[in-house]
């Protein structure tokens, strides 16, 4: 088989100054990318910046053959990063949304500043990004991006309504761009990693920081993003040498027809109807659901 390889390709990867970003772009470039090193250079938390980190990365593509730039903005401001890509390679092909924040505290406690910097940070950068790349990526035809998403948003994590929430707004977003990206060539497709970085240093043991490199994720990135992907709006739970597909399933469900009122004793009494899995079938659009509920009522 065909090595897979990114001469040619542009690639942003946003927060590559650390962590799994460093990791996604050293490979990227070690395959050919010529690649921009986006990292704001703040803390785990969202304040303060600095270049250090994306020059850093860079030095180490660079020592290594590969072409690198760095580009310090955060990804609130999406034309600005592609503007570094445009003005430094002509063109942008590969977008990884992997920047990100944490403030992890009780709902009760949280102010509106962890809530809303969580959410820039995630979800309106992701969508800042991918707004600023996307007319590129449409007129060539060609676009591959993957965004970043956790289980704390996916399955649900204490501490973390602002990350969770965050990170399933991005899936959200994946989930429609699949749709409007399809004409045009351009793949959207969602990770959701486990990795030893500085923001999980803060949750895990050192042994398992060690143990859960981010060079382990970075493969499925690299795949995602090359010529060779048909996937799209796929989601991937990935680390630690683990990859499996995330879906969202429907189960067969009861009908209890319109005929006559429903009560909340109904409901009750079919619980065990309503929540069993056992027949669920995977839903891949809006009209996969709504399509079912009319063809139920034989309307459809
Ligand atoms: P990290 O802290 O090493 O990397 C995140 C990078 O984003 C940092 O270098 C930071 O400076 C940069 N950044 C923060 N705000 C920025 C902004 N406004 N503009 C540009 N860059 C900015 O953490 P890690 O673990 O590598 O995280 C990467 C992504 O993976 C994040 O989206 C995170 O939420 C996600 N993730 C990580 C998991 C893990 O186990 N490490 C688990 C689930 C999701």
């Amino acid at each position: 088989m065909a090595e897979i390889r990114f001469d040619g390709k542009v690639a942003i990867v946003t927060g590559a100054g650390g962590g799994l970003g460093r990791t996604h772009a050293l490979l990227l470039a070690a395959r050919g990318a010529r690649v921009v090193v986006n990292d704001l250079g703040g803390a785990t938390d969202g304040t303060g910046s600095g270049t250090t980190m994306a020059d850093q990365v860079c030095k180490e593509i660079k020592d290594a053959g590969g072409e690198a730039v760095p580009d310090f903005n955060s990804v609130l401001e999406g034309e600005k990063v592609v503007k570094t890509a445009v003005d430094s390679f002509g063109t942008v092909d590969i977008l990884v949304n992997n920047a990100g924040i944490l403030r992890d505290i009780s709902f009760m406690k949280q102010s509106d500043l962890d809530w809303k910097l969580v959410l820039d940070v995630h979800l309106n950068g992701s969508r800042n990004m991918t707004k600023a790349v996307f007319p590129i990526m449409r007129e060539k035809g060609y676009g591959r991006i993957v965004m970043t998403t956790s289980g704390a948003g996916l399955y649900g994590n204490f501490g973390q309504t602002n990350y969770g929430a965050a990170k399933m707004g991005i899936v959200g977003l994946a989930n429609v761009l699949k749709f409007e990206g399809a004409k045009y060539n351009i793949k959207v497709n969602t990770i959701a990693p486990i990795a030893g970085s500085r923001l999980t240093a803060q949750v895990m043991p050192p042994n398992l920081l060690e143990a859960l490199k981010p060079e382990y994720v970075s493969p499925l990135v690299a795949y995602l993003c090359s010529e060779q992907c048909e996937e799209t709006g796929m989601i991937f739970s990935v680390g630690g040498g683990y990859f499996s597909r995330v879906a969202y399933v429907e189960g067969e469900g009861v009908f209890l027809g319109t005929e006559k009122a429903i009560s909340a004793e109904d409901i009750r009494a079919n619980l065990d109807k309503i929540k069993d899995l056992s027949k669920a079938t995977e839903q891949t659009q809006a009209l996969d659901q709504s399509g079912k509920i009319l063809k139920l009522m034989k309307i459809a």
